[in-house]
């Protein structure tokens, strides 16, 4: 019996860990540009990673601890809120803005569709106040962590010592957002000769590269600048202006990423077209214009993008391949 328990105990640790247990590294593909999060003055951890997880995942983060993150950003839909034209928090109240996917975030150099935020770590104290997302109170939020049973252990685990300060919670939190990478799409394993696409998929890529890549760029399929690509028929949002106060960025945007596009609709920053045909119908015929539209999309005296409905069935195969089932799936970024 003796021999059996120091067998084990002997034998677990080395035993290959899977599912959520699996360690988390951060892996910059090699198809992507350099990362620009600040990764030396947070280096990933297990423990820290595990703890923003917990975080991440953390209804008491909210004021009456309805709401955490995981809510408005969820794993199988590419951490959009699936569904939802525009945020839904606390209270059911509704913001006004669509939730955008976590993908890459190390690659971003600032945030939220009109860039107002320049760091990561400065991004979750904007949905703990908001009045319309969690409306709480960061002193509170850490006294209510203060008082848990696990939180003590994970942050000494995470820094060292118990201490449990804004710093170290935010730090926890883009531990875990910026190890949510995704670059195993079957466009990644085409890209690094592991498999083939479909001609119309082949098709549908070269159609984009032409069309949309001046924008949607690079593997990341943003170009990280702001574009007003003509969605609003008024400008109800001025979007980057409201940062800039530069007139010409009246209407613009940030360029979403692609990735994982087939999982999260609706679309655009005001979530309002629906599917991947809506946003090619929309892209072919209804850019609206404004002084401010991008010239890209006002060629030839002509808005938007010529696109005949062959065109449209192509690119659409080619955005499908962007989906990536092992980061949608993968254990490590779920609740636990
Ligand atoms: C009620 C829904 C809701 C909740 C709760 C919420 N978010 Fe968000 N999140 C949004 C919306 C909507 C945006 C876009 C806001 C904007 O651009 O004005 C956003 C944007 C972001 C972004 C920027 C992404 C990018 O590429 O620009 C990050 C990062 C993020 N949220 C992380 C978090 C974290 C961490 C929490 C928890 C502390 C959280 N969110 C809670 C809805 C929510
Ligand atoms: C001039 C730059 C530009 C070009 C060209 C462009 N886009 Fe976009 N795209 C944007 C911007 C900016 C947004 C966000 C606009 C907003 O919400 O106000 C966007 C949004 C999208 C979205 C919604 C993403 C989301 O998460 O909500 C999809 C899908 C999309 N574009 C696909 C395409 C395709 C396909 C093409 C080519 C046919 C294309 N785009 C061409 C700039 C561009």
């Amino acid at each position: 019996m003796a021999g059996i328990l120091l067998l084990l105990s002997v034998v677990a640790p080395s035993c290959k860990k899977k599912g959520s247990d699996q360690d988390v590294k951060f892996v910059a593909p090699a198809s992507f540009p350099q990362p620009v999060y600040n990764m030396a003055a947070n280096p990933l951890t297990q423990s820290g990673f595990v703890l923003g997880r917990k975080l991440f995942y953390d209804s008491r983060l909210s004021r009456d601890n309805t709401i955490a993150c995981g809510n408005c950003h969820q794993q199988f839909a590419s951490f959009v809120h699936a569904g939802h034209t525009v945020s839904h928090g606390i209270d059911n109240k509704l913001g006004h803005r669509n939730t955008p996917a976590l993908v890459n975030l190390a690659w971003s150099y600032d945030f939220f569709w009109d860039g107002g935020v320049h760091d990561l770590d400065l991004v979750p104290p904007n949905p703990i106040k908001n009045p319309v997302e969690m409306d709480a109170q960061l002193p509170d939020v850490l006294a209510k962590l203060r008082n848990d049973s696990k939180y003590p252990g994970m942050f000494k685990a995470a820094f060292g010592t118990d201490e449990i300060n804004t710093t170290r919670f935010l730090q926890a939190l883009s531990q875990f957002m910026y190890a949510l990478v995704s670059a195993n799409s079957r466009y990644d394993r085409y890209v690094r000769g592991e498999t083939k696409l479909s001609s119309d998929e082949l098709a549908g890529l070269a159609l984009f590269q032409q069309r949309c890549s001046t924008c949607h760029a690079t593997d990341l399929f943003t170009d990280r600048s702001y574009h007003n690509n003509g969605i609003q028929t008024g400008i109800s949002d001025s979007g980057r202006y409201n940062v800039t106060l530069d007139p010409a960025d009246i209407g613009r945007f940030k360029t979403p990423t692609l990735r994982n596009i087939e999982k999260t609709s609706p679309y655009m920053h005001n979530g309002s077209l629906h599917s991947l045909e809506d946003v090619l119908d929309f892209y072919g015929a209804s850019v609206h214009y404004s002084p401010t539209l991008d010239t890209v999309l006002q060629r030839g005296g002509t808005t938007g993008i010529t696109l005949s409905a062959d065109d449209k069935v192509k690119i659409i195969a080619f955005l499908k391949t962007l989906t990536d089932d092992d980061f949608l799936k993968d254990p490590r970024f779920s609740e636990q």
